[in-house]
């Protein structure tokens, strides 16, 4: 067992706080700042997702009793957590967030994090539980201390207390190492010690930090963990600070890409949301987005401006510029865009092309099959090789529900076509161009629905007879 994971005992006997009652005053929003969205997800939800990953499932969340109702929509959200709700109606600090905890953690250990935390990692959680091995409080540092609670050493460099900026000496504000807000501890030492905590210090408020303080006092010793990556602890207090993270956690995922080898044009116009994870030889062009996890096989090039969400694009595909790929799979050597759009479970075959102003939903493409232009694909199955010629519409809606519709191996779709779900195209099948089509067709078959052209000989419009009639006006 690597030190990053937790033994399931320990995950049982655990319970993560996340102390988000505070009033988000600095944050000048209408919401609690657990719903503020970074990296494409609600702080919360990043702060939920990573303690599922790490195995533990006691939460209690601390709030304001006038958000209740948004937090109460998580518990649905996250059927495998015990989320519970402990109310503080004011906020009088983070000891005093903490006490209003204490009545519903039922686990021997604890861990302390701040609501504003959302790039919070696994391995922290799980550092910060098991070092408690040794001692009965431990706390996350890092070297970033502008803002932040300072962490104060003795010469031999025992932690004795912690410092709030605001509190601070101008020896202590010169110290780097400062607090991430990320505490673990022993429940019991918690209830004996938070109702010890006073207030008396420059915001009048009940500081969690204090905690070390008194239990240095009592002899006990604390442990500290350090974060190496400031990002992964940091609390976003400000809209700027919340565009900084941001921008820290892009920048960091776009460095570790480069080492790989990933070929990015430029890493000021590249926004990593998620997780990006790509083979060898991989190009990403300007003022991509990648959020969710998507994985770009060897050789895939990706053009300027694409959206990037939960997909797979494998190895020598080619994504041209202003497409949109979400929750779909594209096979090897396959070419989508510029400006296509795939969503929703749409499957791309192999050496396929999707092209501009496609857009495909829960739909599957047939190896080798082209749909280049202006189409609508919705609920549909295309086999091999098949052409959709320009402008086909998938029918999929009556008003009421959608349907679906096959179309198979080799068949022709010409330009203009209406395809009125549900119905199968055979194998082989050619519709012309400008049909709407209602009933299945056979294979090899053409199927022809339009009205018949007519020609009628040496007719001139009204409005032409008329020009040649009138006198120009002088
Ligand atoms: C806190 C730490 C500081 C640390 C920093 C790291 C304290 C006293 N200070 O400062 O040492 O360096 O985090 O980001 O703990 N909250 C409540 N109820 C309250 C007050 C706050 O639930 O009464 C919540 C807030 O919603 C927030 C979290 O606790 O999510 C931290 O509070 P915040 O005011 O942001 O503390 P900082 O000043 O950032
Ligand atoms: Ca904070």
């Amino acid at each position: 067992m690597s030190h990053s994971d937790l033994n399931p005992s320990w995950q049982k006997d655990s319970t993560v706080v996340i102390l988000a009652g505070g009033k988000a005053s600095r944050m000048r929003g209408t919401k609690s700042k657990a719903f503020e969205i970074i990296c494409s997800k609600s702080i919360i939800d990043h702060q939920l997702s990573t303690i599922q990953d790490s195995g533990i499932k006691q939460v209690v969340i601390v709030i304001n009793p006038v958000f209740e109702k948004d937090f109460c929509t998580l518990k649905e959200q996250y059927p495998s957590l015990s989320i519970r709700l402990a109310m503080q109606s004011e906020a009088k600090g983070t000891a005093h967030a903490t006490m209003q905890a204490l009545p519903f953690i039922e686990s021997s250990k604890t861990i302390i994090i701040a609501g504003d935390t959302p790039l919070i990692t696994k391995n922290i959680l799980t550092n910060a539980l098991n070092d408690l091995k040794s001692c009965h409080l431990t706390v996350a540092v890092y070297d970033n201390p502008e803002g932040f609670g300072r962490i104060i050493r003795n010469s031999e460099g025992q932690i004795q207390q912690i410092v709030e900026q605001k509190d601070c000496t101008t020896e202590q504000a010169s110290v780097k190492e400062a607090n991430t807000g990320i505490l673990s501890a022993a429940t019991s030492i918690l209830k004996k010690y938070c109702p010890q905590i006073s207030n008396t210090n420059q915001q009048k408020e009940f500081y969690l930090t204090d905690l070390v303080h008194l239990l240095v006092k009592d002899g006990h010793e604390i442990q500290s963990n350090q974060v190496t990556e400031p990002w992964q602890a940091k609390g976003v207090n400000t809209p700027q600070e919340l565009c900084d993270l941001e921008r820290a956690y892009s920048s960091a995922q776009c460095e570790r890409l480069i080492a790989q080898g990933v070929k990015i044009k430029d890493a000021q116009r590249f926004d990593c949301r998620g997780q990006l994870f790509c083979g060898k030889n991989v190009t990403i062009d300007i003022n991509v987005i990648i959020e969710g996890v998507v994985h770009l096989g060897d050789d895939v090039s990706v053009g300027a401006s694409c959206v990037l969400r939960n997909c797979t694009i494998e190895k020598a595909s080619i994504v041209k510029p202003f497409s949109i790929i979400e929750d779909s799979y594209v096979h090897e050597s396959a070419q989508i865009g510029p400006y296509a759009y795939c969503r929703n479970q749409t499957r791309v075959g192999k050496s396929s092309e999707i092209g501009c102003f496609v857009e495909s939903k829960q739909t599957v493409i047939g190896d080798g099959s082209k749909a280049k232009h202006l189409s609508y694909l919705g609920n549909l199955s295309i086999g091999k090789n098949v052409n959709i010629g320009a402008g086909v519409i998938h029918c999929n809606y009556d008003g009421r529900q959608k349907h679906t519709s096959n179309i198979g191996d080799y068949a022709f779709i010409g330009a203009n076509t209406n395809i009125v779900a549900p119905l199968s195209i055979s194998a082989n099948a050619t519709i012309a161009a400008g049909s709407t089509i209602t009933k299945a067709v056979p294979e090899n078959a053409l199927a022809i629905s339009r009205a018949r052209q007519e020609n009628k000989a040496n007719w001139k419009s009204r409005q032409k007879q008329s020009e040649q009639c009138s006198t120009p006006i002088t």
